[in-house]
């Protein structure tokens, strides 16, 4: 190369919005000089020709759609209005953060890259520890530092432990809203809780029984966990894995005569056609009772065939989860699961894992437990 090919290709850019996330490491990292090291042995200052561009920190990084997020350096957020920086303590790897990685979920973002983690667990400058959602993109929670809206900031109370406040609010805040706000639970009504091994689902067996549901029937796979959720408060289980003419008798079975007035639905698939062909009636006849179906996640598949007779024969209604709730019946979820939490009322099994490790991690299967990334 000429010396004058090299001296413009040293040259510092020009303006500010060449640091912008992905163009600093790309273009810059083999011609950085380091770095003033200002936090542990991670944040830098990434310098060229002498003059300081942006600092970096770690982050999970993903490039592409449907690939595995990398460990490495991206720029430091700057908070904007309203917005507050996050010190990064832990982030839990969810399903959603998968689905979102992958592409396949509503909300998946197509500007690339970006920090992987929808949410997790940290401080604010002035040390208050916060459980905190909204990253703004191309930020996320699998970083050392995120940027998010002060109002997606919710204190932690204090004998709640990092990796807990990380893993707690996604599933059971959800399980927490789906039966409280949107199934609207009264004391004594019945449950049926689809994909109840998994970490979400076991939170709903819990709540469903705090919230005063008087039998909450426990469906999953996993036979293992399934002969655990007694202690959660499951009063009876089903195995999902099996043929779907024994399932389906398995449902009616468990329906009884009073029936379920709630299903929690986080697998969706296969065993929701299953239970909808249980409950459909096979002749004309006076409904007993009502059920609402909430629909929470799709481990099982993200479509199922309705049948046109599932809804003209039962009392169903069907809901979704409905995305973000009203920013006081959000908090107020938050607040109740947090203090379930501090009281030794709900648990969430977890395993650390260090933010280095997250391209192992992504693929790790977790088994009713939840991984939490430590930056
Ligand atoms: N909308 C919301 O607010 C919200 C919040 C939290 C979670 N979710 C969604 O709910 C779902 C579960 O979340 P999670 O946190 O509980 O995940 P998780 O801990 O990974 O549990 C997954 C559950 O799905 C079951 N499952 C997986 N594949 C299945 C299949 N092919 N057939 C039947 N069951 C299957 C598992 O059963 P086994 O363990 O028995 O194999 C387990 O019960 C995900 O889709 C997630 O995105 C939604």
């Amino acid at each position: 190369m000429s010396r004058v090919a090299e001296r413009d290709r040293l040259k510092p850019p020009r303006n500010s919005n060449q640091i912008t996330p992905g163009i600093v490491r790309h273009n810059c990292n083999r011609h950085v000089r380091t770095h003033v090291l200002t936090d542990g042995a991670s944040t830098r200052r990434i310098e060229r020709g002498g003059r300081s561009l942006a600092e970096i920190m770690h982050a999970a990084v993903l490039h592409t759609l449907g690939k595995v997020p990398r460990y490495e350096e991206f720029p430091e957020p700057v908070a904007g209005d309203g917005e507050v920086i996050v010190h990064v303590h832990a982030a839990a790897l969810k399903p959603v953060d998968k689905q979102l990685a992958s592409g396949a979920h509503y909300a998946s973002m197509r500007k690339l890259p970006l920090v992987c983690g929808s949410d997790g667990v940290g401080h604010l400058s002035d040390g208050q520890r916060v459980f905190f959602g909204g990253a703004r993109p191309p930020y996320g929670a699998m970083s050392e530092r995120t940027v998010v809206p002060r109002a997606f900031a919710f204190p932690v109370p204090e004998n709640v432990t990092d990796e807990t406040a990380a893993a707690l609010p996604n599933p059971g805040v959800s399980a927490w809203l789906s039966l409280s706000y949107r199934a609207k639970l009264m004391a004594g009504e019945n449950v049926l809780i689809l994909g109840a091994t998994g970490v979400g689902g076991k939170l709903a067996v819990r709540i469903a029984k705090l919230l005063g549901a008087a039998r909450v029937v426990a469906a999953g796979r996993n036979q293992q966990i399934l002969g655990t959720l007694n202690k959660h408060g499951a009063d009876a289980t089903i195995c999902l894995d099996m043929p779907a003419r024994e399932l389906k008798d398995e449902f009616v079975r468990a329906a009884g005569e009073s029936g379920f007035q709630l299903v929690i639905d986080y697998v969706w698939g296969r065993p929701a056609e299953t239970f909808l062909d249980a409950i459909t009636s096979k002749e004309f006849s006076v409904i007993k009772s009502e059920t609402r179906y909430v629909q929470v996640g799709e481990s099982a598949g993200p479509t199922i065939s309705l049948r046109a007779a599932v809804l003209r024969s039962t009392a169903l209604t069907m809901l979704g989860t409905g995305g973000i709730p009203p920013l006081n019946i959000l908090v107020d979820a938050m607040q109740k699961v947090m203090s379930l939490a501090a009281n030794g009322e709900v648990h969430v099994d977890t395993q650390r894992v260090p933010l280095s490790d997250i391209e192992s991690a992504w693929e790790r299967e977790q088994r009713g437990s939840r991984l939490v990334v430590r930056p």
